[in-house]
């Protein structure tokens, strides 16, 4: 057999992500990520076989940056150096996450009943997720630090490990919660970081916002599929779903015409914030 970087040339899909998902090297995660997705589509892959290697549970991680609880991690203000890289740390770190987020559902889902052209998406959203990490890790080295050089949140990985066992909730909460709060958020500090005169940032930025919308698409079109198989309202599936396994706040301002043109309309999330009406 064939190896690269000392791995086995995986077989199946569910094989490729996982090694990707397992490395804790980030290059070699990011060039393990692009090569599943070149293989998936190039249709070298099967889906999945018996002899793909267990789920790691976790993904693999070098041993920076440190973990921290959300509460300790400090605010950011782009007014200052200091204040800008901080903020790009933390986004690379989200980038991070959202690799193994969608490496995961594809590994995880793989036996699911869905059209190949589901895994389809969920390995483009892997590969932009792979690019973003790197503009943004590029990024912070051109302005002399590095992804690792600050504590980041732990927070994300609990949105995995709760909706482990159905993909509709998987759905419900990755793309259509956190990816969607991306919209929300984003424009506001492409603002911010125009306004201070770092363009570099704010162009990856925009690059980020476009793609996301992607992704929030990619999660309501097959939200939907799944529901229209069920026969069940989307919506009130959605809320019903999230009330049960999503823990976090809700929050408006929501970017409402970002959102309905991924397909997310407003009585999907509207009832779920305390502060609309
Ligand atoms: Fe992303
Ligand atoms: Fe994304």
């Amino acid at each position: 057999m064939i190896e690269t970087d000392g791995q086995r040339v995986p077989s199946t899909l569910r094989e490729a992500a996982l090694a990707a998902l397992a490395a804790s090297d980030l290059d070699m995660k990011v060039d393990r990520t692009n090569l599943a997705c070149r293989m998936w589509f190039g249709r070298r892959l099967g889906l999945y076989g018996a002899a793909d290697p267990a789920h790691p549970g976790r993904p693999g991680r070098p041993s920076e940056p440190v973990l921290v609880s959300p509460r300790t991690v400090k605010r950011r203000s782009v007014h200052t150096l200091e204040g800008r890289i901080a903020l790009i740390h933390a986004l690379a770190h989200i980038e991070l996450n959202a690799i193994d987020l969608a490496l995961d559902i594809v590994a995880r889902f793989a036996p699911e009943r869905v059209p190949r052209s589901f895994f389809d998406g969920w390995m483009t959203v892997a590969l932009e997720e792979a690019k973003h990490f790197r503009l943004l890790s590029r990024r912070l080295e051109s302005l002399g630090s590095h992804y690792g050089a600050l504590p980041a949140h732990d927070g994300l990985w609990q949105a995995v490990e709760e909706t482990a066992h159905d993909l509709g909730a998987r759905l419900a909460v990755v793309p259509l919660i956190l990816e969607a709060r991306g919209l929300d958020v984003t424009p506001s500090l492409v603002e911010k970081l125009e306004a201070v005169g770092d363009e570099e940032t704010a162009d990856i930025l925009r690059i980020i916002y476009r793609d996301e919308k992607k992704h929030v698409a990619i999660g309501a079109k097959w939200f939907r599929f799944l529901c229209a198989r069920e026969r069940r309202n989307p919506a009130e599936r959605f809320r019903e779903l999230v009330r049960a396994s999503f823990r976090g706040e809700i929050k408006a301002p929501f970017n409402d015409r970002a959102r309905a043109e991924a397909g997310l309309t407003p009585t999907f999330y509207r009832a779920l914030s305390p502060r609309s009406s």
